[in-house]
């Protein structure tokens, strides 16, 4: 067990770009157990998690609280930093150290990476006491899912392609939603012609990366996106759908503060809230955030989606995996899995979440306008539904990265041509086929 342990972590010491030896790990894995059975009860859980915005932290306590009511303590281990970018390297650092938290949020494409290691516990007996394989959307049980062993336990279905625009500021400018690429051109020029920012924007990267896979769906659709991220095909790279996008992408920066400063989200909505930008084009927490800054949905703002993406659903869908460490918490880690996707708890934190339920018996009846569109249009399924790249939904980790990192610079850089974009990305992508063929 601890050479197969040994093992693992040598290889994830590799990725994380470390050199480290056999007899360091051994060392490390003789250490003291940080939060081990005999100086704290076996039913406290350490979650680790990024949700640190006012709205997220709400979601997290009230998952707590539920918990508290079964017996279960939650401690909180928040690490800040947008789409998870600083929680994915500070798991990596704490699993080398062998202090591996027991609960954490893993999601997308990542689960498997965690689960191909050896470390993520086994939630079979939960998944079929509670009938996870009839009640979740099948989307949701495929990626909770590793060789048919359940892995994670599943929150919410956030809505990647959501368009939040300003009430106010649209009714005195009498200007409707933009339903098409054409509208939103007339809308964000009626905007500026105002003096009104037209859109929130950060140049985050990973945020500048989610507007670029919105306007790759609107260009083709939830196909040629897997062509684009999933599969990673070279081709797809010289379509003219992808130099369409980019064209559109820097379009955009007009439309945004200038500079496009380095901003988290949080402080983007906050932007947005206060009537200084028309428009956001992002994931739905950002309406929990405006909800819990009290702003209602279809009072200051409303949604829509991204236009030309009304019948798809850009998806990142949060889940909890647990790691086994020393067997001491299973009994914890199974009540918490099961707790989180009740259908209670379902319809509770995703109302202050900002996502939906993952479950096909939610009522629709009950959710706000955003939530219903998202929640219904997921309910068609695979067809209409596009894993998001930046939310680990697409791809692993490393190529998620440098995706993400050409796009970024195609951004920041006015320098940086269409031409070299295509040629970066696609010999990129040459590389990680034939890296993978030679890892088979
Ligand atoms: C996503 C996650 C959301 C939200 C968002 C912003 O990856 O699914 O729960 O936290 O990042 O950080």
């Amino acid at each position: 067990m601890a050479y197969i342990e040994n093992l693992a972590l040598s290889r994830l010491a590799r990725q994380c770009g470390l050199v480290i030896s056999m007899a360091a790990l051994t060392g490390a894995l003789a250490a003291p157990v940080a939060y081990g059975g005999t100086t704290q009860p076996d039913t406290t859980l350490q979650v680790l998690h990024w949700w640190t915005s006012a709205s997220e932290r709400k979601a997290a306590t009230l998952l707590a609280a539920r918990l508290a009511d079964e017996g279960v303590v939650w401690r909180d281990a928040g690490i800040p930093g947008g789409a998870g970018i600083g929680a994915g390297k500070v798991l990596k650092s704490r699993v080398l150290a062998n202090d591996a938290p027991e609960v954490t949020q893993i999601i997308g494409v990542s689960i498997k990476e965690w689960a191909d290691l050896g470390f993520l516990l086994e939630l079979d007996k939960v998944a079929s006491t509670n009938k996870w394989n009839t009640v979740f959307f099948p989307t949701i049980q495929n990626l909770i899912q590793h060789r048919k062993h359940v892995v994670a336990a599943p929150l919410g279905i956030h809505r990647t392609n959501t368009l939040f625009y300003n009430r106010k500021i649209f009714t005195s400018l009498k200007l409707s939603p933009p339903e098409s690429w054409d509208e939103l051109v007339v809308v964000a020029a009626r905007l500026k012609a105002a003096g009104v920012i037209p859109l929130a924007q950060s140049s985050e990267p990973w945020q500048v990366a989610t507007l670029f896979e919105n306007l790759i769906l609107a260009e083709s659709g939830p196909d040629y996106h897997r062509e684009l991220f999933v599969k990673q095909n070279a081709q797809a790279v010289s379509d003219k759908r992808f130099v369409q996008a980019l064209e559109r992408l820097r379009q955009m920066k007009g439309w945004m503060n200038n500079p496009v400063d380095e901003r988290v989200w949080p402080e983007v909505v906050r932007q947005f809230a206060r009537n200084e930008a028309a428009m956001m084009i992002t994931g739905d927490w950002v309406k929990g955030e405006l909800n819990e800054g009290g702003f209602a949905t279809d009072e200051a703002f409303s949604c829509t989606a991204m236009p030309g993406t009304a019948r798809y659903h850009l998806y990142s869908v949060d889940t909890f995996s647990m790691f086994t460490n020393d067997y001491s918490r299973v009994a914890a880690q199974e009540k918490l899995a099961r707790l989180v996707a009740t259908p209670a708890v379902q319809a509770e934190y995703n109302a202050v979440k900002g996502s939906v339920s993952v479950r096909r018996d939610a009522d629709p009846a009950k959710m706000d306008s955003c939530a219903r569109a998202s929640w219904t249009t997921f309910a068609q399924g695979a067809a209409v539904q596009a894993p998001s790249l930046v939310h680990r939904m697409a791809t692993d980790e490393t190529s998620k990265d440098a995706i993400i990192a050409v796009i970024h610079r195609y951004f920041i850089d006015g320098n940086v041509s269409i031409a070299e974009t295509q040629a970066k990305l696609a010999a990129m992508y040459r590389a990680f086929s034939s890296n993978r063929k030679t890892n088979q």
